[in-house]
């Protein structure tokens, strides 16, 4: 297999279209898992799943097993699942609490942090054998930080700062967080695991595209359509059914009243497409009610009415994360294989509000989300076809150019669509994809900042 040079990469992404082989190479696949994946920021959790210190989850890095667990200090340390001795993995349980980490295999034992704790026999090895070593220790990721109580990690020991990395993003996570009452969310409510045959990057591209509802969700458009407003009346459904008939919303509705902002590091939202004024709030929702009034009484009705006028749909967080403030639900992309992924979906409670506030969270996700559901079954297909059709070695470009040039530059540094059906995150996440694999990331933010 010839190797991939520069020069391929600079001219597989060009300013209004990208090579097909982005989407389907094996070797361009692996060589994003070690310059995107083995750099940037990654989402891993959220410090509501290691509240304690003790507490531990498991996650991965593309393929990578990881552990992520609050050690003894309540320090933030995401390791390696890989026992330092013959390479097993150490930790199984998904989630739990613990004094330390024991390999079933011969009976390493390691403390939350990975450093060795034990070892059986430990007369039998050699006598430069160094229990105190890096090499006998389950291996740490060199950063972890956390914003807001989300939990992100770089495999790189030097680069941006979080911060400098989610820039004008961050905005996204703190609507997520000050909606609650309390000013605290908790992960809660279990994960839907879903995995399809497709490329990674299709899935953060599909939760901006503002131009495919119409078309590949047009069954559950008629469906929601045709049902009478007398048969529906518990809230949940209610949401649900509005937001299918509003997916069916004529274009004029999404060139003109739907907006999509993109930002240096790959990062977009989608905003004002399925708000709270045209959801729960306009069902009257009488939960909505109570929820608004205890907001109201911890923030006051200014800093309320401002939290509300934040109408974001889904925020992407590039490379692995996506998420949806306004409904408390976040999904992690885990790419397994040039043409196959896996997507964790979460959500989440806001602290303080009222319980129905979270079933309903829970129910919209089944609905809309869940990997039975009338809606997300239908993006599945498409990622499968679009595999399914680069595959066949047709046509060698893919065609990203709608709204090219007309995109216009907002107060934050970032770029907008002049309607949302522009494709302009997706030449925002190439853009970023182009500065990881070749290096050009601090060029281009600069450029972009001077622009
Ligand atoms: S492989 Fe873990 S103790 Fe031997
Ligand atoms: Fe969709």
């Amino acid at each position: 297999m010839q190797a991939i040079s520069p020069n391929d990469l600079d001219a597989a992404v060009q300013p209004a279209r990208v090579h097909r082989k982005l989407y389907s190479d094996p070797e361009i696949f692996k060589l994003e898992m070690e310059r995107i994946f083995g750099h940037a920021w990654l989402y891993v959790g959220h410090e509501s799943q290691v509240r304690n210190p003790g507490d531990y989850f498991l996650t991965q890095v593309g393929r990578k097993a990881m552990v992520v667990t609050r050690d003894e200090t309540g320090t933030l340390r995401v390791l390696h699942n890989q026992c330092a001795h013959r390479g097993a993995m150490v930790v199984a349980s998904d989630c739990g609490h613990a004094k330390e980490f024991q390999c079933v295999y011969h009976g390493w034992t390691y403390h939350l942090d990975g450093r060795l704790k034990a070892v059986p026999l430990n007369h039998g090895y050699p006598q430069d054998f160094d229990t105190k070593s890096p090499r006998t220790a389950m291996t740490q990721v060199p950063r972890v930080e956390s914003y807001r109580g989300f939990i992100f990690m770089s495999q790189a020991a030097e680069g941006k700062s979080l911060k400098e990395h989610l820039g004008y993003m961050a905005t996204s996570i703190d609507d997520m967080v000050d909606r609650a009452p309390d000013g605290e969310i908790e992960a809660a409510g279990g994960v839907f695991r879903h995995v399809y045959n497709g490329n990674w990057k299709l899935y953060l591209e599909n939760l901006c595209d503002a131009a495919h509802p119409w078309f590949t969700h047009r069954s559950s458009i008629d469906a929601a359509q045709q049902q009478s407003d007398e048969v529906y009346s518990d809230g949940t459904g209610e949401i649900a059914i509005r937001q299918m008939r509003q997916n069916g919303a004529p274009y004029s509705f999404w060139e003109n009243q739907v907006g999509i902002w993109t930002y240096p590091n790959g990062h977009s939202y989608l905003g004002d497409y399925h708000d709270d004024s045209k959801l729960v709030a306009a069902m009257q929702d009488p939960v909505f009610r109570d929820y608004i009034a205890a907001l109201e009484a911890k923030k006051g009705k200014d800093e309320v009415k401002r939290i509300l006028e934040v109408r974001r749909w889904n925020s992407n967080i590039y490379p692995n994360l996506s998420f949806m403030s306004s409904f408390q639900q976040l999904r992690v992309i885990h790419p397994l294989a040039v043409n196959r992924t896996l997507v964790c979906t979460y959500n989440f409670r806001l602290k303080g509000a009222p319980e129905q506030m979270f079933r309903n969270t829970i129910a919209f996700a089944n609905i809309v989300n869940g990997t039975g559901s009338l809606v997300l079954t239908d993006d599945l297909e498409i990622y499968n076809r679009i595999g399914i059709g680069l595959a066949s070695d047709g046509a060698d470009w893919i065609e990203i150019g709608r709204g090219y040039l007309s995109d216009v530059r907002d107060e934050h540094g970032g770029l907008k669509g002049k309607n949302s059906t522009s494709e302009v995150y997706i030449r925002n996440m190439f853009e970023a994809w182009r500065g990881y694999m070749l290096g050009e990331t601090a060029a281009a933010n600069e450029m972009k900042a001077s622009a």
